[in-house]
């Protein structure tokens, strides 16, 4: 086994303190420093946790060098092309992929749970007619606290299990309620003989005026969607919820303080703000303007869609979804030629080839080609980041669950390195 222990020394006062290394399965190892501040009286230092792993887990990794992303150890190319969303949602919450019954099982449980309570219409209907979708997914997610009283003992593994299957089932049910409520459209009903990806597209685009079937080859591109959004180790969301619920809080409003986090457009809300990008950069002769405006550091305007903290290579997701818009604008009419998407290819090839872009190792991520098969699928600009809520929901209630099923689970509370003024005593408001 490699070396079990690093040695810090003090060079303040000689001193040297034996840590212990630890090991995971796959990926870089981490010298433990839960004990440091406890032994030596020092605190470490990482804003943004660039280097700090929070927790030990087996659900999801990443190798950001190798452009690698594993579920449960399974290649997400080999699920993207080959296993439904609820499939790949059983595999990262019960850790193997199901065998027929268990899927159908499942199937059925999920099925069974689409429906919201009637009076979270009365909730979403008090929501201003242009809320962004964010925003009621936040309210309307987090007011599911307010309604399961029956599986609320966090502590009952069957309680939380309940907690999961409500989750997954209901998020594309408010999801598209919440699409419903800005067109003024009335909300429809989950219709419990379609699958899940297709089912999402039925509450999205149905109306009860005209018979509505989702068209296969969307079906499928939302499946790959929802496969490739559905986890990706501790990002910030999924930090956050892991942090929410450390504290023992509710599971549905710890789902909500992720869906607040993922709205952020350095993170989620990254696919919404790319078409943005876009539709403003307008046609490929402005392409190096934007560019340029990328790598001034002057310049607040970043490349949405491009960069990661993790990959140092292309974003395997960004490959999956870049050749998933081929086909879908090759095999659906009138989207064949859409600028977005040469404007997208055109961007990405000037940007990979510029020496500021490879230097620093920035390369398309899921968000960067997402959003224009959202587009090409009829959703709204406005709905992207709640696609991918949708999908983060497995993801967020499994390490969740991996977390709370933890015996040495504890709080989180992060120290600080305090830069305010040192102790002084009050003054009388006449001597200020
Ligand atoms: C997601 O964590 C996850 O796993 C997230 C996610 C998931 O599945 O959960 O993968 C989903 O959030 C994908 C990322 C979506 N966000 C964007 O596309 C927004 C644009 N990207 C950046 O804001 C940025 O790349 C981040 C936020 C994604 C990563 O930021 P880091 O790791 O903190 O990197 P950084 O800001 O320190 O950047 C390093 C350098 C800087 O330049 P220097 O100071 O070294 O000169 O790269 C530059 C940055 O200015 N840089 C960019 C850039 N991203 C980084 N410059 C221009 N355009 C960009 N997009």
């Amino acid at each position: 086994m490699a070396n079990e222990t690093v040695t810090l020394t003090n060079n303040a006062d000689g001193e040297c303190y034996e840590l212990a290394l630890r090991h995971g399965s796959l990926g870089p190892s981490a010298i433990d420093i839960s004990s440091l501040y406890h032994d030596v009286g020092l605190l470490t230092f990482d804003p943004g946790f660039m280097a700090t792993a929070s927790c030990t887990s087996a659900i999801t990794y990443i190798d950001g060098d190798r452009g690698l992303l594993l579920y449960r150890g399974y290649p997400i190319e080999q699920l993207a092309a080959k296993a439904s969303f609820l499939e790949v949602a059983y595999l990262l919450l019960y850790g193997d992929l199901p065998n027929e019954t268990a899927l159908a099982d499942f199937e059925r449980v999920i099925t069974t749970h689409t429906m919201m309570n009637e009076n979270l219409k009365n909730f979403l209907n008090g929501f201003h007619y242009d809320a962004h979708p964010m925003a009621i997914l936040c309210g309307v997610v987090g007011s599911l606290s307010a309604f399961y009283h029956d599986s609320i003992d966090i502590n009952d593994p069957r309680h939380r299990e309940i907690s999961a299957h409500r989750l997954i089932a209901k998020l594309p049910t408010i999801a598209a309620a919440a699409y419903k409520h800005s067109v003024g459209e009335p909300i429809m009903y989950p219709d419990n003989s379609l699958r899940y990806a297709a089912n999402f597209l039925y509450m999205m685009f149905a109306t009860p005026c005209i018979a509505y079937k989702p068209h296969l080859l969307a079906e499928k591109a939302l499946n790959l969607l929802l496969i490739l959004h559905a986890d990706h180790e501790q990002n910030a969301s999924t930090s956050t919820v892991r942090l929410a619920g450390s504290s023992g809080a509710n599971p549905f409003a710890c789902i909500a303080a992720g869906i607040a986090s993922l709205w952020g457009p350095a993170h989620g809300g990254a696919n919404e703000a790319v078409l943005d990008m876009l539709m403003e950069i307008g046609d490929v002769v402005n392409v190096p303007k934007f560019v340029d405006k990328a790598k001034d550091k002057d310049d607040p305007f970043r490349l949405m869609g491009f960069g990661h903290r993790v990959y140092k290579n292309y974003d395997p997701r960004a490959r999956i979804t870049r050749e998933m818009c081929h086909q879908l604008l090759d095999e659906i009419p009138d989207t064949r030629d859409s600028p977005l998407f040469e404007l997208a290819l055109r961007l990405e090839e000037i940007a990979l080839s510029d020496e500021y872009f490879i230097e620093r190792r920035l390369y398309p991520n899921v968000d960067f080609y997402s959003g224009i098969i959202y587009s090409a699928l009829g959703i709204p600009c406005t709905m992207f980041t709640a696609m991918f809520a949708v999908a983060r929901t497995v993801g967020w209630i499994t390490h969740w669950m991996e977390m709370m099923s933890d015996p040495n689970n504890r709080i989180g509370r992060p120290r600080q390195i305090y830069q305010g003024p040192v102790a002084r005593d009050y003054l009388p408001i006449s001597k200020r």
